[in-house]
């Protein structure tokens, strides 16, 4: 039978690779419920936005760095991002923000990159997660908004 479910992207933003081990884990959970995914560990600007259709449903695991930057894998992305400002209309998309709430910047390159999609046009599927490294499970905090997630698409 054929799957009618949609192709997830997932795409990772990290430095020391917390959020690849997180976004690895995800995709273990997408993949046993059926979803087909590809994980983006160094995402491709050109690639990925000249890709998008209504089909398109973007899951970025978006790590904080520095004074709120992204995580390494993604500066070159969001740089591209914030420059060009693509129109984003067709995609869908959700954000895990994982950071640290002893920085003032807790998470802001996650909220940037949420506020930034929408404001492109991208319809977002759910609330923002945010991890706090600090303090919270991020397996558990992440699976259970997962489930969540799932029944959206
Ligand atoms: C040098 C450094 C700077 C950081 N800056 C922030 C920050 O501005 N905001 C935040 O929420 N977390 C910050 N963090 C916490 C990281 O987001 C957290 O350690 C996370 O697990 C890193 O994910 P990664 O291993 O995928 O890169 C920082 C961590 C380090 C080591």
């Amino acid at each position: 039978m054929q799957s009618t479910r949609p192709t997830i992207d997932i795409l990772v933003a990290t430095t020391s690779g917390n959020t690849e081990y997180l976004a690895d884990q995800l995709n273990d959970q997408l993949t046993e419920q059926g979803f087909t995914t590809r994980m983006h560990y160094e995402p491709d600007y050109t690639e990925l936005v000249n890709a998008v259709t209504t089909d398109t449903y973007w899951l970025a695991c978006i790590a904080s760095h520095g004074a709120g930057e992204y995580g390494d894998s993604m500066l070159a992305f969001a740089d591209d991002l914030h420059a060009k400002k693509p129109p984003l209309d067709p995609l869908h998309y959700a954000v895990i923000a994982v950071g640290d709430s002893c920085y003032d910047t807790y998470c802001e390159a996650g909220r940037d990159f949420d506020r930034t999609l929408k404001d492109l046009g991208a319809k977002r599927l759910t609330e923002r997660l945010e991890i706090d490294m600090s303090r919270d499970d991020p397996e558990k905090k992440s699976s259970t908004w997962l489930g969540s997630f799932t029944q959206l698409l």
